[in-house]
């Protein structure tokens, strides 16, 4: 059994912590969170007795072997940083950090690392049935050359406005999330998957109309462009007053095939202009697919190998948005840097 320690006891973290019981490959065994009355509750609802309120008092101990993260976007660096360097396997949410400079921190720290850890970003999405039997078509070859792909995070989140931490006094959210980052990458990230190419230069605009409270701008649209020449367009909008469109309002478009959400035109070759219409017959699956992705992460661990959103790949899903978040800021089109595993 790998046993676990949780950092970030918030909703997030009780999914997870649900589908470790569920999914039964692990022991969760400590939890750690700055806010002793969140702590004192998840551990009496959980069973667990090994309360720490700082990470580095939790990473520290011997017994445990690996680590899942899920403070606020803006407050993963430190655990990720003590995680690794007291030799813990991680997992930690998206967006892997809330600025440049946080993120390159935290691939300093995965560097510096025993190579044999296994680092699993929280790109949920990767593990949704629909969108595995779409990256499956991607990648045996049947949609031809992708040359153009579209994907959205269209969510009414105006309730953030009345979440503000009892403990901090502060709403994380309202303060420092930038919708590109937080709810934009998730679709960027598919879309990366997708299209196999890396994004190389961005730009876009914002407004701030819908969801006054927030700090940042609450729509926020931007481009990205794929060193393989795709073109990938990625919408964050929080104050909709409709709840999220389905499929994320996927559009692939290729050579030989498209798909727009759960529509599929295949067709026989590139000079073929009647395709055969198809439907995505992948389970629906309702809410975040939490059993699968803690699976792969333990899996990884046991067998040696690469979780299916490991850290480098989901670092650059989120340094594409955080840089597009500056590229909105400034009115300017910006380079994007990449991380390659070493
Ligand atoms: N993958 C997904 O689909 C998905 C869904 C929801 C949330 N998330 C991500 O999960 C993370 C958590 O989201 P949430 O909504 O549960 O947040 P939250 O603010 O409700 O909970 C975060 C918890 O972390 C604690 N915390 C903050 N700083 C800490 C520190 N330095 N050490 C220990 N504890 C600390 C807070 O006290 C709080 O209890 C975020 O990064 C969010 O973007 C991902």
């Amino acid at each position: 059994m790998i046993r676990v320690g949780f950092v970030g006891i918030g909703h997030n973290a009780i999914g997870h912590i649900e589908a470790h019981r569920r999914v039964g490959k692990s022991e969760v065994v400590a939890f750690c969170d700055i806010n002793p009355d969140r702590l004192q509750q998840a551990g009496e609802r959980f069973g667990v007795s090994r309360l720490y309120r700082l990470a580095e008092e939790l990473c520290v101990q011997p017994d445990i072997d690996a680590v899942s993260i899920h403070t606020g976007d803006p407050f993963h660096v430190e655990p990720f940083v003590a995680a690794l360097q007291h030799g813990k396997h991680v997992l930690v949410e998206k967006p892997v950090a809330n600025t440049v400079s946080q993120i390159e921190m935290m691939v300093a720290a995965a560097r510096a690392a025993d190579p044999r850890l296994k680092i699993a970003v929280g790109y949920i999405l990767r593990f949704n049935p629909v969108y595995e039997q779409i990256h499956a078509l991607c990648a045996s070859g049947q949609l031809g050359r992708i040359y153009y792909l579209e994907g959205d995070y269209i969510h009414n989140l105006l309730y953030q406005a009345n979440q503000t931490d009892t403990h901090t006094g502060v709403n994380w959210y309202l303060e420092m999330e930038k919708p590109i980052v937080g709810g934009g990458s998730h679709p960027l990230d598919l879309l990366r998957w997708f299209s196999g190419g890396e994004v190389v230069e961005v730009q876009g605009y914002s407004n701030h109309v819908a969801f006054p409270a927030m700090k940042a701008d609450d729509c926020q649209v931007a481009l990205f462009r794929l060193h393989n020449g795709a073109i990938a367009k990625v919408a964050a909008l929080y104050g909709p007053r409709l709840a999220m469109p389905p499929f994320n309002n996927l559009r692939i478009y290729g050579t030989r095939g498209t798909v727009e959400r759960e529509q599929v035109a295949l067709a026989k070759d590139e000079g073929d202009v009647h395709p055969s219409l198809v439907q995505i017959e992948a389970e629906r699956v309702a809410g975040h697919p939490y059993d699968p992705e803690v699976a792969d992460w333990l899996d990884a661990i046991a067998e040696d190998r690469l979780p299916r959103c490991d850290f480098y790949d989901g670092a650059n899903s989120t340094v594409a948005t955080l840089v597009a978040a500056e590229a909105i800021a400034q009115r300017a089109k910006l380079l994007v840097p990449g991380y390659a595993r070493r």
